[in-house]
């Protein structure tokens, strides 16, 4: 299974923040958002992850990250010119996905909670694809699902004015290899876009699109807004300061999923000295937590 982050896009719903820097290098709390959704499809076991971001952009997302080496993890980089939708990102990444089945996480998305990890781990061999569900308080804001009488997946679709339910569809999405050729396949929509949602019926029609409702104990946030922004700083702090673990912390996941040993962790809690973060790196190999 390949990851793809999708981090381009021109941000431009939180201007002036965004004018000078991307989106996905803003703070949440303590790490950039970018390190959200990479540690959400690390915790899904994959290792093998593909950043897509600007042009522009594309030198400080590789100062930031690298090469994955040193977490255990192998990033790969393309750009997108310029925003023409989600589904681009599979035909920019086609090389790096060759053969293989494929997972999108936006890289404005925030995953949270008990049991995700083993829950994404089981997502292989995927015939079809596999897409969420998450009831939220605003659907129109997003890709809509909604069910027959059965739970089976029935229409979707992009923002809706009236909603037909309250399921949301986050941005997280597992397919197999013939998304390449569908994304190829699929025209641009009116707003000048390949819509992951058009990609996302084309399963339905099919009859090979999965949806699994997260469950209410999972957070999932976007950060599209100012008020999300700030929302899911305010999110990751409470839970952070209560629990004294970190959420989403790329090193201590590639440390728990035994991809760097302790004294790889060690080394690099080291070249944070003594912030807070370092410590909490020392802490994890001493045991503590
Ligand atoms: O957050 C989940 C929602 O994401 C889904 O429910 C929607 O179905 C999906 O269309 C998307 O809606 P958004 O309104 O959030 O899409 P947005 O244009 O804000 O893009 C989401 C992220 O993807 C954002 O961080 C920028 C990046 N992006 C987007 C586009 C269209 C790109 O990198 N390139 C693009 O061309």
């Amino acid at each position: 299974m390949k990851g793809i982050v999708l981090a381009g896009g021109t941000g431009s719903r939180l201007w002036p923040i965004t004018k000078g820097t991307s989106k996905q290098l803003l703070p949440i709390y303590d790490k950039p958002l970018i390190h959200y959704p990479i540690g959400t499809l690390m915790l899904a076991g994959i290792r093998d992850i593909f950043v897509i971001t600007t042009p522009e952009d594309a030198p400080t997302f590789k100062r930031l990250l690298g090469d994955g080496s040193d977490i255990g993890v192998n990033f790969n980089y393309g750009v997108q010119e310029s925003p023409r939708g989600i589904g681009e990102a599979f035909v920019i990444a086609e090389d790096f996905i060759g053969d293989d089945e494929v997972a999108l996480i936006l890289g404005d998305n925030l995953f949270h909670g008990h049991g995700l990890g083993t829950q994404l781990k089981e997502i292989r061999n995927v015939l079809g694809a596999e897409i969420f569900a998450y009831s939220v308080s605003d659907p129109e804001r997003y890709g809509v699902v909604d069910f027959d009488k059965s739970g089976v997946a029935h229409s979707i679709e992009e923002k809706p004015l009236l909603p037909k339910s309250s399921y949301a569809i986050p941005g997280l999405y597992f397919y197999d290899n013939h998304v390449i050729e569908i994304a190829k396949n699929t025209p641009p929509s009116a707003r000048g876009e390949i819509e992951i949602t058009t990609i996302n019926k084309t399963y339905l029609e099919s009859g090979l699109l999965k949806v699994r409702v997260l469950p209410r104990g999972t957070m999932w946030l976007d950060t599209g807004t100012i008020e999300s922004l700030n929302a899911a700083s305010n999110y990751v702090k409470i839970i952070e300061e209560r629990q004294g673990n970190k959420i989403s912390c790329l090193e201590e996941i590639s440390w728990r999923n035994k991809w760097i040993s302790d004294s790889e962790l060690k080394k690099i809690a080291n070249l944070f000295n003594t912030n807070e973060y370092g410590i909490y790196l020392s802490k994890l190999t001493a045991g503590s937590n």
